[in-house]
């Protein structure tokens, strides 16, 4: 090949790559992903495909639009920042001169691809498999109802809202809410100064009949001083003793149903070298739920129960047989529990690392998701016939920026059709009274039929039974305990929290 061929061949390279966004080309019959190449410019391209250099906000627009359903579309901050390999949207003129028509550049909003009717942020704390599908499945359904609003979905890692409601309480405060955000039925709402911060429901409860497919314990729950502050979207039972069937059948043993029973089995299966009892306690909160359940079986229903009405004082003998328990059930625990979370638990029982897992039942949408079956379930130790309740709800903040499109949540989350596509997945049943069972799995049949004859207790760790900051206290004063195994100083700190919040005299 002559030198001078080479020559014509690299000049046509470089033209293609620099220079063919230049040169004009047929008007689009209907828009077209484009990839940047070296070179490239807005304006370029909207010179070539538009023939107006003046358009390219309408390029950025429509890329910015498409990249909300499809982030493989480019994201585009800054019309003069775009670089090879990114992938944007060119609209057809007509489209174009349509945007040009709406856009002037005070109105930056429209280059981000906001939709017609804004956005929907919505605060959780739900990333784990099961939660982030359930979550989706009530995505969907609102987006089918409202495509006009971009659902941001602004979630917060940290089991329990562990890291969640710090936030949040931050946000609230500085004027910076989402549009509505997860909070649990019962007294953790009066951590949010519900009357400073946040929306009373009532008038939507009203429009759309929710008193009457509600539980009327449930609403109890859900009215603080007179108002209801948070649509339920479900009931979680937060006692639930998880097992790998496979271990247990191979080692011919049957799921305990007392605390000897417990021990008995933790005994035989430490003697062949199995981890008896998963735990995780990577969050304070996890060995704060693994304790109410201790306190439950240990205590009773009437006993737990009235740990947070004042009536069983914290230094009853039942709290320190209870402890007893509790430190029992650790030693024979993974040693590695401190680095797990609560779905790295669940992980160990779907891998076989372990046979027991006490944690509520967003475990089943867990192993759900990940289509693990081999397990099953069984009311933690002296818990048969109790039914230790929670529910999740979604509140909306007397600042919310898009206060329309946080109520179209809400009745998404109070409806019969939003219910039934989240609940299955998340492994709750659903908060209202007519959800179709057959929509469920074996364990949420169980779950049902359990919620519809046990005695119902409030959860503790998960908002439903005391205010925030007693909940804080034991957990504090379980992490303690943890480290000393000082049974009679945990008890005293207790009852001086109880004191302290005016429930104990
Ligand atoms: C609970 C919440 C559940 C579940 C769990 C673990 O507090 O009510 O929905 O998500 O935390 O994150």
């Amino acid at each position: 090949m002559s030198k001078r061929t080479i020559c014509l061949i690299l000049a046509v390279a470089l033209l293609l790559t620099l220079g063919l966004s230049v040169a004009s080309a047929a008007p689009l019959s209907q828009g077209e992903a484009y990839t940047i190449v070296l070179g490239d410019w807005l304006s370029k391209l909207a010179e070539k495909y538009l023939g107006n250099p003046g358009a390219w906000p309408a390029i950025m627009a429509a890329t910015n639009t498409k990249h909300i359903e499809d982030p493989t579309f480019a994201r585009i901050e800054n019309a003069d920042q775009i670089w090879p390999g990114q992938k944007v949207w060119v609209p057809t003129k007509e489209e174009a001169e349509d945007f040009l028509a709406i856009y002037e550049p005070g109105k930056d909003e429209l280059l981000f691809g906001k939709r017609a009717k804004g956005q929907l942020v919505i605060g959780s704390w739900w990333t784990s498999g099961g939660e982030a599908a359930g979550l989706a499945g009530m995505f969907d359904i609102y987006a089918s109802k409202n495509p006009e609003v971009e659902i941001v979905n602004a979630t917060v890692a940290g089991g329990a809202g562990s890291v969640f409601k710090g936030v949040l309480k931050t946000r609230l405060i500085g004027g910076d809410p989402p549009d509505t955000f997860q909070l649990h039925a019962g007294l953790e709402v009066e951590g949010y100064s519900p009357e400073t911060y946040l929306a009373p429901l009532d008038d939507l409860y009203a429009e759309e009949g929710l008193e009457a497919v509600f539980p009327p314990d449930l609403l109890t729950l859900l009215k603080y001083k007179d108002h209801y502050w948070g649509v339920p979207v479900n009931i979680h039972r937060s006692n639930v003793l998880w097992y790998n069937k496979k271990i247990f059948a191979d080692n011919g043993l049957t799921p305990p149903t007392t605390f000897d029973e417990f021990f008995a089995v933790c005994e035989a299966l430490k003697a062949k070298g199995i981890t008896p009892h998963i735990m995780g306690s990577s969050g304070a909160w996890q060995v704060g739920h693994l304790f109410e359940s201790v306190l439950l079986g240990t205590l009773g229903a009437d006993g737990y129960r009235d740990l947070w009405t004042g009536a069983t004082p914290w230094t009853d003998p039942g709290v320190a047989q209870a402890l007893e328990n509790f430190k029992r059930m650790v030693d024979y625990a993974n040693s590695d529990h401190p680095a797990l979370s609560w779905d790295g638990a669940a992980a160990y029982i779907i891998e076989g690392k372990g046979a027991m897992y006490i944690m509520g039942d967003w475990a089943n949408g867990e192993f759900t998701k990940y289509e693990f079956t081999d397990y099953g379930w069984t009311p933690p130790p002296g818990t048969k016939g109790v039914f230790m309740a929670l529910s999740d709800s979604f509140s909306l903040p007397k600042e919310a920026p898009n206060p329309e499109n946080a109520r179209n949540w809400l009745k998404v989350c109070g409806s019969k059709e939003g219910q039934e596509a989240f609940n299955p997945k998340k492994g709750s049943i659903c908060a209202r009274t007519d959800c179709d069972p057959a929509l469920f799995n074996e364990y949420l049949k169980s779950a049902l039929a359990d919620w519809a004859v046990d005695t119902i207790v409030p959860s503790v760790q998960h908002g439903a039974a005391a205010y925030d900051k007693w909940v804080a206290d034991y957990q504090d004063a379980l992490t303690l305990f943890m480290a000393t195994w000082d049974v009679a100083a945990f008890q005293t700190t207790l009852q001086q929290a109880c004191v302290d919040y005016g429930i104990c005299h």
